[in-house]
């Protein structure tokens, strides 16, 4: 006989969380200990790929069709049913204002109908405490009163100063965010949606390869210092930094048609190492920009722990710097783990979880769902 699964240890409240803002519909399983019990993501990306971009209208009929499945896929293994559920959250914005209907009305009536609480969580907010999830379902991290958090996604680039669980804007991108030149980048080449882990992995095995000088040189290249002959990491002076990555896409997208007109041909089965170089090269002045604002602000600001999160937090030279950076200047460093880097239901379901301590009641059930939510809203 198999053995028997020792029951899970949990602690009560139980908590339902609904994240649908985009084009992934999440639903996931929290105890009131911050455990991720579970947590499932249904991709759109098969109905939208034909499209080259997520189409709204398709992404809001997707999460309708796709919620009584992702939602008893996140029960049933655990052997509960809604009926044991002690809290509801959902997202309440930003994100595609169809989208995120679909996932809070499906919210409020399931908390309505159970009589328990319900809470419209902040997008962002969930991403900025979800590297204190822990990736195997053990309790959650306690979150330290004051920290900095990083948030770098295809809709975000933003370093926040979190006092006492409230953000504060330390920096935002003047224009394009980090994910999205990188998918815009792929998408020059003709690779599908999300380009960024693509690229991510052509640059990744070209600079293992050897086969390109862009090694992982350590950070003391890159802060400070202009790389000459590289891409270029665009200098903020002494005022307020940002972010800005619209240069870097011209420049790379630029870089591409030379080697166009060179006579290469990009082969996606076999890709010349020109290209491979210049993605290596591409990824480095992406991640270089990011380690160049947070030395800045540590200069000025010491940075106790640093939470880094959102699609690009998967990146992979992105997870070296910042740990290297942070071991150099004894940062305490929490890196989202990567299954939660994405949209996921977890991060909304802990943020609730955290809210509920203070505030039992939970959110009116007036509470509306907002494409374009400033992170300071209440
Ligand atoms: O947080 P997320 O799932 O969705 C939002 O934008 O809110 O982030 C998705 C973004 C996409 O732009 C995707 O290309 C990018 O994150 N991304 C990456 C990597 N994995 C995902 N970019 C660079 N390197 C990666 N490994
Ligand atoms: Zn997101």
């Amino acid at each position: 006989m198999p053995p028997t699964k020792a029951p899970r240890r949990t602690t009560p409240p139980l908590i339902l969380g609904i994240e649908t803002s985009c084009d992934d519909t999440a639903c996931a399983v929290l105890d009131g200990e911050g455990r991720v019990l579970s947590s499932v993501v249904a991709s759109q990306l098969a109905s939208h790929r034909p499209y080259g971009g997520v189409v709204p209208e398709i992404a809001s009929r997707e999460h309708l069709s796709n919620w009584s499945r992702v939602c008893a896929e996140a029960l049933e293994p655990l052997g509960l049913s809604l009926a044991d559920v002690d809290l509801v959250a959902a997202t309440r914005g930003p994100g595609l204002v169809g989208s995120l209907l679909v996932g809070l009305a499906t919210g409020k009536a399931i908390a309505w109908s159970l009589g328990k609480p319900f809470f419209g969580v902040h997008h962002i907010l969930g991403h900025i405490f979800s590297p204190f999830l822990d990736a195997e379902g053990g309790p959650s991290v306690p979150i330290p009163e004051h920290f900095v958090a990083l948030v770098v996604s295809g809709g975000h680039t933003s370093l926040f100063d979190i006092e006492g669980g409230r953000p504060t804007v330390l920096a935002e991108t003047r224009d394009d965010a980090i994910g999205e030149v990188f998918d815009k980048v792929g998408k020059r080449l003709g690779l599908p949606y999300p380009q960024g882990p693509i690229v991510d992995r052509l640059a990744e095995d070209f600079t293992s390869s050897g086969m390109g000088s862009g090694r992982d040189s350590g950070v003391e290249r890159e802060v400070g210092s202009t790389v000459e002959k590289g891409l270029p990491v665009p200098r903020v002076g002494d005022g307020n930094p940002y972010f800005s990555y619209s240069g870097l896409k011209s420049a790379a997208i630029r870089k591409l048609e030379v080697l166009e007109r060179s006579g290469l041909v990009w082969d996606p089965a076999e890709p010349a190492p020109e290209f491979l170089a210049l993605l290596a090269d591409f990824r480095r002045a992406a991640v270089a920009q990011i380690v160049d604002r947070l030395e800045r602000r540590h200069r000025l600001h010491p940075i106790a722990t640093l939470a880094v999160s959102g699609g690009v937090a998967a990146n992979r030279l992105l997870r070296r710097r910042l740990t290297s950076w942070a071991d150099e200047r004894g940062v305490d460093l929490r890196l989202v783990p990567l299954r939660f880097c994405g949209d996921n239901a977890a991060m909304i379901a802990h943020l609730a979880g955290l809210r509920h301590r203070r505030d039992p009641e939970g959110d009116s059930w007036s509470t509306e769902a907002s494409g374009r939510l400033p992170i300071s809203a209440p």
